[in-house]
């Protein structure tokens, strides 16, 4: 696997990009089965330091390029399924180079687009959206007047919506602490936040995750709980967080789904890091390494030791059987931001000690991967124990 040529130098867009793209398709090829029809909202769309004519490497081509795709799929399904897609840009130039593009696009999507400012035109985007499922990008530059929750709130009411959040971890890593940003950060966070004495990785949790609890304080009037994960995005010559796309549902499929397209780019970030690395060797010395970084990562993975999630799961279970469903499974990824397949080995290490039970499958097992299947039963999964001696 090849980070395109296009990226170079902007990995972190193609981690984004790759995202975005991933979790739309698994996301619509559900929501199409039984929708009449999709809405998309690119809220900050560009096209922004892209590197091709047809905007392949933007937010606004990948994305219409999914919806093409999943439209195509479902045409068996749901032939009446429509997709819609909005771009929002504040910038002259910009937005007029995104119009000519979708006024010469040939697409079975329904494209609009708005010239304008992002919380000046929020009345006029809920207007285009109807009652339809609607799924909303938000990838700033900085957060002034775009990622507050105050804001955000007329959308996070709607019910039947998604979003996608880019926070700018270093920008308000910086700011957050300064005085003249205190009232900003009320309105991001509800507060001030108080960091003083962590170390930089408790000040990330911190902060991203005070940030996801004043996300999900606003309700819709209808729906179920608000759900939340994130992706932390690295610099890719730095061991370093630039910014955190977070996730927001009301459906605990989704933050399966979502954590799902965000396992494998785990392995490119750090396959990605890696090559910078190496890069800035052959940069600095003239030599690089014998492996490429792909080769490399495969002694690097596997960041959250097994015994932790060992420790995790026998505190989730009792003696006594308990239903662990898609629910459930949504609950513990939120929680800890680990992935199923974490969870899965943790288990089958456990099932091998006799520490635990899965009354679905007792005697010799068949399966080879998916020990708990968290989807049997219509999602409401299988009846796990621990055994206790
Ligand atoms: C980070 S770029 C978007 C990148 C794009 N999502 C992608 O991944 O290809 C942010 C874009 O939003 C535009 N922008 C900034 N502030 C805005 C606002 N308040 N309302 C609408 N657009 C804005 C900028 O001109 C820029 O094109």
């Amino acid at each position: 696997m090849e980070i395109p040529a296009q990226y170079k130098g902007r990995e972190q867009a193609y981690i984004k990009h790759t995202l975005l793209e991933t979790y739309l398709f698994k996301l619509f090829m559900i929501i199409g089965q039984s929708q009449p029809t999709i809405s998309y909202v690119d809220c900050l769309a560009g096209p922004w330091q892209d590197a091709s004519d047809d905007l392949s490497d933007t937010s606004i081509g990948r994305s219409l390029s999914t919806m093409r795709s999943c439209l195509e799929s479902l045409r068996k399904k749901n032939p009446s399924v429509r997709f819609r897609a909005l771009f929002v840009e504040k910038d002259a130039k910009k937005y007029r180079r995104l119009k000519e593009y979708l006024d010469t696009l040939e697409t079975p999507i329904e494209t609009e687009s708005f010239h304008g400012e992002f919380d000046k035109v929020r009345h006029k985007i809920l207007d285009w959206c109807g009652s339809s499922f609607t799924f909303f990008f938000i990838d700033p530059l900085g957060w002034k007047n775009i990622v507050e929750v105050s804001t955000l709130e007329p959308f996070l009411h709607r019910n039947n919506s998604e979003f996608l959040i880019n926070f700018m971890f270093e920008f308000i890593l910086r700011a957050h602490q300064i005085p003249e940003h205190e009232e900003d950060m009320i309105k991001i966070f509800g507060q001030v936040p108080q960091t003083d004495g962590m170390i930089p990785e408790q000040k990330e949790s911190c902060l991203v995750n005070l940030y996801r609890e004043n996300l999900k304080r606003i309700l819709p009037i209808k729906g179920r709980k608000p759900r939340s994960a994130t992706v932390p995005i690295q610099r890719p010559d730095k061991d370093r967080t630039i910014y955190h796309l977070v996730y927001l549902t009301r459906h605990p499929l989704g933050i399966v789904k979502f954590m799902e397209a965000s396992e494998p780019l785990d392995f490119v970030q750090k396959a990605v890091r890696i090559q910078a690395k190496h890069d800035k060797k052959i940069e600095t010395t003239g030599q690089g390494e014998l492996f490429g970084a792909f080769e490399n990562i495969k002694v690097d993975q596997g960041s959250v030791p097994i015994s932790m999630v060992k420790e995790y799961w026998l505190k989730q279970l009792t003696s006594q059987p308990q239903l662990f469903g898609i629910d459930k499974l949504a609950d513990m990824l939120e929680e800890t931001g680990w992935f199923e397949s974490n969870f899965q080995d943790a288990f089958h290490e456990l099932l091998l000690e006799g520490k635990v039970r899965n009354l679905a499958d007792e005697g010799k097992s068949k399966r080879s991967k998916k020990f708990v299947h968290f989807n049997a039963n219509h999602n409401s999964g299988e009846q796990l124990a621990k055994v206790v001696t």
